[in-house]
């Protein structure tokens, strides 16, 4: 099996007067694991059934390897799709489920009992395969639904928030076990989801959307560690986002900027004296004793807030403005309201958005 390429050009969807999708454009590799990231109504679903054939692009193409398929009806498409609830037969077995998805291909009897054995063993659910969906758990259903979609051998596999259903311990269990099922498939996958955790864990890339519009394109890394937008920087983890006036350049692509009366240097190359916003990863601020002597902003704990693994430590700087400092709990110190603390800022921690990002 080898994965399809997608392309989507331009692609706009108008319900009446009201645009759910507004011109995306992505290119989505062979065998891919592509994901669609962002909060609700922001036109996730619309563009992935578009991609189906389940909706009509009020303008726009879709390409999948290198042909136009916008006038080709949704079964006759290399594509197929797994939604969010698992829509199983109730009265069908779990193995008459997956083989239904063969009903519209020419396959002999033998054939199809040996793929839809391949598909159901791929899930682990090799022996629930006389069970009926309501004798299995949320998660089982769910492999059933994958099991099903994949028995076609599509080159595409789109999926719409598959694991929305489940609880926080199966979802990440399933992520690792789907990741895994799609490298040895080589399906390309897009995958609609808004949780970001599941989206930087599990993609090749992703597309981060508001609006109806794509933000921004890239690997975890990109997105998470150079965001081009405040949106982006904000909806990825949380983020400390601070108007800075830059004094000047640093080198190496390094700025200096003024935040809390103190003069940082950060990653980001921007002319001195335009204001920009600076985003500041909780995580990678340390409250600890350092050897480094650079870097440093005093201010004073403002509030303690414990989450279990991690801890978050309010910090009003000298000029107002608050810093979240993110430490494991286990190194986060007895931090209390009102007391005095340093808080050490690594270049690393800090990264300028170009100038005009918009918040
Ligand atoms: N059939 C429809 N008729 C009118 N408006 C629609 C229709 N389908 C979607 N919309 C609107 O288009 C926008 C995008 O919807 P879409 O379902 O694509 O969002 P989404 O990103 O998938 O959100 P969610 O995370 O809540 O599923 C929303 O504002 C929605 O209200
Ligand atoms: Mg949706």
């Amino acid at each position: 099996m080898r994965g399809g390429r997608v392309q989507v050009v331009d692609l706009h969807k108008s319900y009446g007067d009201v645009p759910a999708v507004r011109g995306v454009s992505v290119d989505i590799a062979e065998g891919e694991f592509f994901s669609l990231l962002g909060p609700s109504g922001c036109g996730k679903t619309t563009t992935l059934r578009m991609i189906a054939g389940f909706e009509t692009p009020t303008s726009g193409e879709i390409l999948i390897d290198g042909a136009d398929v916008s006038r080709i009806p949704a079964n006759d498409r290399p594509v197929n799709t797994v939604f969010q609830n698992y829509a199983l037969f109730p009265f069908l077995s779990v193995e008459d489920n997956v083989a239904f998805g063969l009903r519209y291909q020419k396959v002999g009897k033998a054939d199809a009992k040996r793929k839809v054995g391949e598909a159901l063993e791929m899930v682990r659910m090799g022996q629930f395969a006389k069970r009926k969906p309501g004798q299995l758990s949320g998660g089982q259903q769910q492999r059933v639904a994958l099991a099903r979609a994949i028995v076609l051998s599509p080159r595409v596999l789109l999926l719409d928030e598959p694991l929305g259903a489940l609880d926080a311990k199966l979802r990440k269990t399933l992520q690792i076990e789907l990741k895994a099922l799609q490298e040895s498939l080589g399906i390309t996958f897009i995958y609609v989801t808004h949780d970001q955790e599941e989206a930087l864990t599990m993609s090749d890339r992703l597309a981060v959307m508001a609006g109806g519009l794509i933000e921004q394109v890239g690997t975890p890394a990109e997105v998470y560690d150079s965001p081009t937008t405040a949106y982006v920087a904000d909806f990825l983890g949380s983020a400390n986002i601070l108007d800075v006036d830059v004094v000047g350049p640093a080198g190496h692509g390094r700025s200096t900027v003024r935040i809390g009366g103190q003069t940082l240097t950060c990653r980001g190359d921007v002319a001195a004296g335009t204001p920009v916003k600076l985003v500041i990863r909780p995580e990678r601020l340390l409250l600890e004793t350092t050897e480094e002597e650079e870097g440093t902003i005093d201010g004073v704990v403002a509030r303690v807030v414990y989450q279990g693994p991690t801890t978050d430590i309010l910090v009003t700087l000298s000029t107002g403005e608050e810093l979240v400092v993110r430490r494991p709990s286990e190194r986060a110190g007895q931090h209390s309201a009102g007391e005095k603390v340093t808080v050490h800022c690594r270049p690393e921690a800090l990264q300028l958005l170009p100038p005009g990002a918009l918040g």
